[in-house]
């Protein structure tokens, strides 16, 4: 792969971006922010915070770099002692301040796979900010015994100050968004992004998906929709309830960038036209006027979907034959329970789950600038 020269108005750029403060810095646009978050030399990220950093040529390198990996982790021996030599000796943390299941564990066997030693907090009443420690101060005493910070944090702007925190030090170590409040799941959406280039033999261009359930909070949503100003002819139908509909910011990205979409209210009627079908949770988590904090040991209970967004199992006849049902997971009742036991190839969302894995492989292989030597294993 080739590496993209700066150009001198992105060396400006970064270079204002050094010295400005977090207000400043947090109010830049997203393509001058990209500036300071990527990678000089290869202009791949170096922090991945947001999807609108990915380009083209990054997104297929990823995909190329995950399918090359899976391939090599085959060879049980060999390839995996290769794998485990290309970061061994490097340090991860896995920092999540929300739960967690499947980001938390992809992330943590990919850095196994890597060779990297793994430490986590999943509980900040165990950590230091118990005491009043900010989250910049938490975050440059990570940066002492770490390479690699990943973080989920209710807060949008946390691991954008992360970021902002570790350029400003000596320690410049990569800080990858692994969920960020409401706003964004990048890597999420590098996932689907690889599931559909493998469900599609690499061939995403011109493809029609639907995007079903809470599309005003689902941050795997927002990641995604981001994503699709790399392919050509995307064709995107999302379905909700009014109160959950698709945000104005992100309908705005899809005028400027002409991405067709449209929105429909009956998941039935627009199956056979989906070559993917993305469905997503309700984030009731959110919600002001929840029921309260849950209490210990119980179960909460949650509102039964509206059966209009809800994928019922004999919705597998109406789906073209090569199309593929998704979801970022964790799910409720937004598909029928038979359907997640079904042996239909066209239901992907547990092998989702596992290119998840592969694909944060490829992008932390990728941030330590390994892709060139995972590519040419023999
Ligand atoms: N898709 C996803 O982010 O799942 P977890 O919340 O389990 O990590």
């Amino acid at each position: 792969m080739e590496n993209k020269k700066w150009s001198e108005d992105s060396q400006e750029i970064r270079k204002r971006a050094l010295i400005m403060n977090w207000q400043e810095f947090s109010v830049m646009g997203e393509k001058d922010k990209t500036v300071f978050l990527n990678n000089i030399e290869t202009d791949n990220p170096f922090h991945v915070l947001f999807s609108q950093q990915f380009d083209r040529r990054s997104l297929d390198l990823l995909c190329q770099v995950a399918e090359k990996a899976r391939m090599i982790h085959k060879d049980r021996v060999e390839g995996r002692k290769f794998l485990k030599s290309l970061l061994f000796g490097t340090y991860a943390l896995n920092f999540f301040h929300q739960p967690s299941t499947r980001t938390f564990l992809s992330f943590q066997t990919a850095q196994e796979v890597l060779g990297m030693g793994i430490r986590d907090i999943r509980d900040p009443s165990t950590s230091s900010e118990a005491k009043g420690e900010t989250l910049e101060d938490s975050i440059r005493t990570f940066s002492s015994y770490f390479d690699l910070i990943i973080m989920r944090h209710e807060n949008e702007q946390a691991a954008e100050l992360g970021a902002w925190v570790l350029n400003k030090s000596d320690r410049r170590i990569p800080i990858i968004n692994a969920g960020s409040g409401k706003d964004q799941h990048p890597t999420q959406a590098l996932t689907d992004v690889y599931t559909l280039y493998k469900s599609f033999d690499g061939k995403i261009d011109g493809r029609t998906i639907v995007m079903v359930g809470d599309l005003a909070r689902g941050r795997t949503v927002r990641s995604l929709s981001y994503l699709m100003k790399n392919y050509r002819g995307m064709k995107l139908i999302f379905v909700s309830p009014l109160h959950l509909r698709v945000s104005d910011d992100i309908r705005s990205f899809f005028d400027r960038h002409q991405i067709s979409y449209r929105e429909a209210d009956n998941l039935r009627e627009v199956i056979p036209v989906a070559d993917a079908i993305y469905m997503t949770r309700v984030q009731d988590e959110w919600d002001q006027k929840d029921q309260g904090e849950p209490i210990p040991g119980q179960v909460k209970i949650h509102q039964p979907i509206n059966p209009k967004y809800k994928f019922k199992k004999e919705y597998l006849d109406l789906m073209k034959e090569n199309a593929v049902l998704m979801h970022p997971l964790p799910k409720r009742d937004e598909i029928d329970e038979e359907v997640g036991y079904s042996s239909d190839k066209r239901v992907v969302f547990w092998r989702q789950e596992r290119n998840g894995m592969w694909m944060r492989v490829a992008l932390i292989a990728t941030i330590f600038q390994k892709e060139n030597e995972i590519l040419n294993w023999q």
